[in-house]
């Protein structure tokens, strides 16, 4: 897969200079100690020092490809997004896969969520969608998400994974039930990253022509099938080819068997939010279909590898505050949280000016903005143009045309729970979830669940857990209870 460079040209240092011996350090004499003007040699032990940058603090370990996205269906009534206007429109876009709780290096065949975070290079700028497999989350306020990372990542003092830690979390988040219920279901471990479905999972806002709007949530939905792993199969595989997500997708691009995903939105006018029976920006808690069936909306077709992982797919940044005209955020908390955390995050990890490197910067569109300078800044060239606004010399200028229509708020400004809706509580989809299953997914579910919980140390977060999986089915929680009894007696 390497690819043979045509004609072989001259070595030379960073600043371009011909480099004479690349096998030989300079000494002073034949034996004697290496002096300090080989630039060559420095430079070069210099930048292997640097060659690290700090990786995500959560969704570490990824993949990422190139593709496009081509609209299939008339949207027009519902968004006046730009690259949904037309049937036939084409889209570039940029995918990065990823699993979440583990490091860099950590197996791909984990049991985890997967990232599923889509860059839409569109001429109106960079939509991001920055998703997740599982339609569902833990939790549903970012306050808590913090709290939450640090108890499933390794564990400050034992430097690993602790159940304790995990099982602690969540015997103190009844609101996580659901997304357990998912995460240590046949889901929870996909075969690939080609063979799962991929969910915006947040409530989004879109706004039309008229200025009308509707919530929406996004689901992609894998034309190559569902495909998981059993626990066993996943603990094999993470053993054998810890890569095996990213071998995978490199593969079936490189042969030309492009994966692709269909697209499809539910909606619901911005009237019926209020007096819905849950809360319809509750994070932990998907719309049922019946409610608001899926509407098809487009296709994605993965067909390009990126040629450099560092340079596309590490450095890749996809933040859920790039928004493009006709789509908005919705008042869903934890997606007001991720509107910061995000670019924040970039900044850190790669700087204010990532937003210039080839894998982020607009591709359908140029960038047109005042800023400028700082770090590793490539776009100071503009002839003498201002660094100032408004200004008389024919600089860029707002364009007046609102992303969303305005949203209506009232109350007091404090620290709120979420707003109560008739049917609001913590379990009820955990049980519809677990009552769908057919009894041989029960079986596994159990057996997951148990193999976690009767791993912690205390008593009473065993309890907590299990008056949660009680509270989400009676029987659910009488099967966890007694094969965690029978696990710790063993
Ligand atoms: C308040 C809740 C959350 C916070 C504060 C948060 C924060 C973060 C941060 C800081 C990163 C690393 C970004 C980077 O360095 O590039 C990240 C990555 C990511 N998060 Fe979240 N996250 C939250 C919830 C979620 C949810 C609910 C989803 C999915 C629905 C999600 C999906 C992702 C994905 C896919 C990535 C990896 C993006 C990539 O491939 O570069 N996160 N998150």
């Amino acid at each position: 897969m390497t690819k043979p460079t045509p004609t072989a040209r001259v070595l030379t240092t960073e600043s371009g200079a011909p480099v004479a011996d690349n096998q030989n350090s300079s000494t002073a004499g034949v034996g004697g100690p290496i002096v300090l003007q080989d630039q060559h040699l420095l430079e070069k032990l210099a930048r292997f020092n640097r060659e690290r940058i700090p990786e995500r603090v959560v969704h570490a370990r990824g993949s990422g490809a190139y593709g496009h996205f081509e609209v299939t269906d008339d949207v027009t009534g519902f968004t006046g997004a730009d690259f949904l206007s037309a049937v036939g429109k084409r889209t570039e876009l940029f995918i990065r896969f990823s699993t979440v709780a583990d490091n860099l290096g950590g197996p791909d065949a984990a049991r985890d969520p997967r990232g599923f975070a889509v860059k839409f290079y569109t001429e109106e700028g960079n939509y991001d969608l920055v998703g997740n497999n599982t339609p569902v989350f833990f939790i549903k306020d970012p306050l808590k998400f913090p709290d939450f990372i640090h108890s499933q990542k390794r564990d400050p003092f034992t430097g690993k994974q602790e159940p304790d830690n995990v099982w602690d979390f969540w015997a103190h988040a009844p609101e996580a039930t659901h997304q357990v219920t998912w995460l240590m279901g046949d889901r929870g471990i996909p075969a690939s990253y080609r063979h799962m479905n991929g969910y915006g999972s947040h409530t989004y806002r879109w706004t039309n022509a008229e200025g009308a709007s509707f919530f929406v949530k996004y689901h992609f939905k894998t034309n190559q099938g569902i495909r998981c792993l059993s626990a066993e199969q996943g603990a094999e595989l993470s053993g054998t080819d810890p890569n095996s997500h990213q071998t995978d997708l490199l593969q079936s691009i490189e042969r030309g068997v492009y994966p692709s995903w269909t697209l499809y939105v539910q909606l619901m006018p911005e009237a019926e939010a209020a007096d819905y029976r849950f809360n319809p920006f509750d994070l932990t808690k998907v719309w049922p279909h019946k409610d608001y069936p899926l509407r098809r909306v487009g296709r994605m077709v993965l067909d390009r590898n990126p040629d450099n992982v560092f340079a596309e797919v590490e450095q890749s940044a996809f933040s859920p505050n790039n928004f493009v005209p006709g789509i908005g955020p919705s008042p869903d908390k934890m997606l007001q949280g991720r509107l910061f955390a995000y670019a924040d995050a970039h900044r850190y990890r790669l700087g204010v000016n990532h937003t210039q490197l080839p894998v982020n910067a607009p591709r359908a569109t140029t960038a047109n903005n005042y800023g400028r300078d700082g770090l590793m800044a490539t776009n100071g060239y503009d002839r003498h143009a201002k660094n100032y606004e408004p200004n008389s010399y024919g600089g860029p200028v707002q364009s007046d045309r609102p992303l969303a229509a305005p949203l209506a708020v009232d109350g007091h400004v404090g620290t709120h729970a979420a707003p109560a809706h008739s049917k609001d509580d913590d379990f009820f989809q955990a049980g519809e979830l677990y009552r769908l299953m057919s009894e041989d997914e029960k079986e596994r579910l159990i057996a997951n669940i148990a193999g976690g919980l009767s791993q912690v140390g205390r008593e009473d977060v065993i309890e907590k857990n299990l008056a949660h999986f009680h509270a989400a089915d009676p029987e659910y929680g009488s099967r966890v209870e007694a094969k965690v009894r029978e696990l710790r007696e063993d």
